[in-house]
């Protein structure tokens, strides 16, 4: 049995820059054999290898730092009601409270929710196309299309008013910031106070939906009910609150992702005007995934591959590394359309399973399906600048020109 090999000193470069962007692939690359290997100052064991994280991600001696356990590591962070309520939502929990909120959440945010959402997530994007075409020849699709869509559709399906989806926008960015782990001191403040004006908004929409019943998800989830018990107020609200946290930069990153390989690669490009949509949807999530880490904390001592990682670690999962390993997929760093199906690590593994995978995928192929349909002239009119965060991998500009 080994012990995690310190990469202290490979890590430390990566870290200096930031590492989602493609020398990220090649520094995966370089230190996947190793893997798992630690970071002893971050007391941290990261995992590389792709049959490492899907057997990972289901190991039951690893655990969420649910809020008890966040309460000894970071005291006060109760204090901050918008953090404090999305790090009480159910992704933040473990083992029974995990599995009963899953179980109320999984009964209103349902396949058939999910398919419905089809055509109004088509007139979402056609009128955006419109607006555009509006607008001028010049666009940037990170701005004008690919950060609009989630925030409609998550808005819709949840019941947020569409004029009051334009003003949470900005306060759902600064709130996300926080989320990624290297960020400014004062992006910290913006997230807070962005946090209080979503979490004041999510209570009076619920109370608004408890009055009067709508076909949308915060009424679906009120008049959820299992034999033990509904979601309470709080719950509601966490859950909400996690709907637009977890559904909304990931999503616009991966449209901005796609968007970018269909403007750089002509052959994938005409691989989908022959109607490959949903193949170059699940190839953009794996080539280049949206989150590049997922971690959970070692309650006690686990094995992975031959690796014992002590109780009390952090174990970071490294999607985008597991995504390109080549001992999963053939010539990984190629773009492919007609891969085998190795299931991607791109929305987790386990339990946790991302719920919004579905509704993510549908967004992916009907942009991806539609885009050069409405400009079919379309290019990109400089180089796309990719976002500045560390976990999130995205683009913050795609300029194009769109005759
Ligand atoms: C391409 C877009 C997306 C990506 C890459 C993504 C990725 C992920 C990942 C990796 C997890 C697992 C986290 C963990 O194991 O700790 C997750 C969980 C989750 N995702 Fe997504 N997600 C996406 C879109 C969405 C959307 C559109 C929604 C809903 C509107 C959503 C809702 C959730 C929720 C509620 C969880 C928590 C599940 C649980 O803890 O049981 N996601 N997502």
């Amino acid at each position: 049995m080994r012990t995690p090999p310190d990469l202290t000193e490979r890590i430390g470069p990566m870290f200096a820059q930031r590492p989602t962007d493609d020398s990220a692939y090649e520094f995966y690359d370089a230190i996947r054999e190793q893997s798992p290997f630690a970071i002893p100052g971050l007391n941290m064991v990261c995992v590389g290898k792709y049959e490492h994280v899907a057997a990972g991600f289901r190991l039951p001696g690893l655990v969420k730092q649910d809020p008890e356990r966040r309460d000894r590591k970071h005291p006060g962070w109760r204090d901050r009601i918008g953090l404090a309520q999305f790090y009480q939502s159910l992704l933040w929990h473990n083992g029974d409270t995990h599995r009963r909120l899953r179980g109320l959440v999984n009964k209103a945010f349902t396949p058939k929710r999910v398919a419905d959402l089809s055509g109004g997530v088509t007139e979402i994007v056609t009128g955006l196309y419109r607006d555009m075409a509006a607008a001028g020849r010049e666009a940037d699709l990170a701005r004008d299309l690919c950060s609009r869509i989630p925030m409609h559709v998550i808005g819709n399906l949840v019941g947020v008013p569409t004029a009051d989806q334009f003003e949470l926008l900005p306060h759902v960015l600064d709130f996300l910031l926080v989320i990624d782990p290297v960020h400014a001191a004062e992006a910290t403040e913006r997230a807070v106070a962005s946090g209080q004006i979503l979490h004041d908004y999510f209570l009076d929409l619920v109370a608004r939906r408890r009055r009067s019943p709508q076909d949308d998800l915060a009424s679906a989830l009120i008049a959820v009910r299992d034999d033990s018990a509904a979601l309470s107020e709080a719950e509601l609200i966490q859950t909400v609150y996690l709907l637009f946290a977890a559904g909304f930069e990931t999503t616009s990153n991966m449209l901005g992702n796609g968007c970018v390989a269909l403007l750089t690669r002509p052959e994938a490009a005409e691989r989908l005007r022959q109607g490959h949509a949903r193949a170059f949807t699940e190839e953009v999530l794996r080539h280049d995934p949206p989150l590049h880490f997922v971690s959970r904390i070692a309650e006690e001592p686990v094995v992975i591959g031959d690796t014992r990682i002590e109780a009390g670690t952090e174990v970071v999962f490294l999607l985008g590394s597991a995504n390109r390993d080549p001992a999963a997929y053939n010539d990984p760093h190629a773009f492919v359309l007609d891969r085998s199906r190795t299931p991607l690590a791109s929305f987790g593994f386990g339990s946790h399973f991302c719920i919004g995978a579905g509704l993510a995928r549908l967004e992916g192929e009907i942009v991806f399906g539609t885009l050069l349909e409405h400009f079919p002239g379309i290019a990109l009119s400089g180089k796309p600048v990719r976002r500045k965060t560390f976990n999130m991998n995205g683009y913050e500009c795609v300029p194009v020109t769109l005759s």
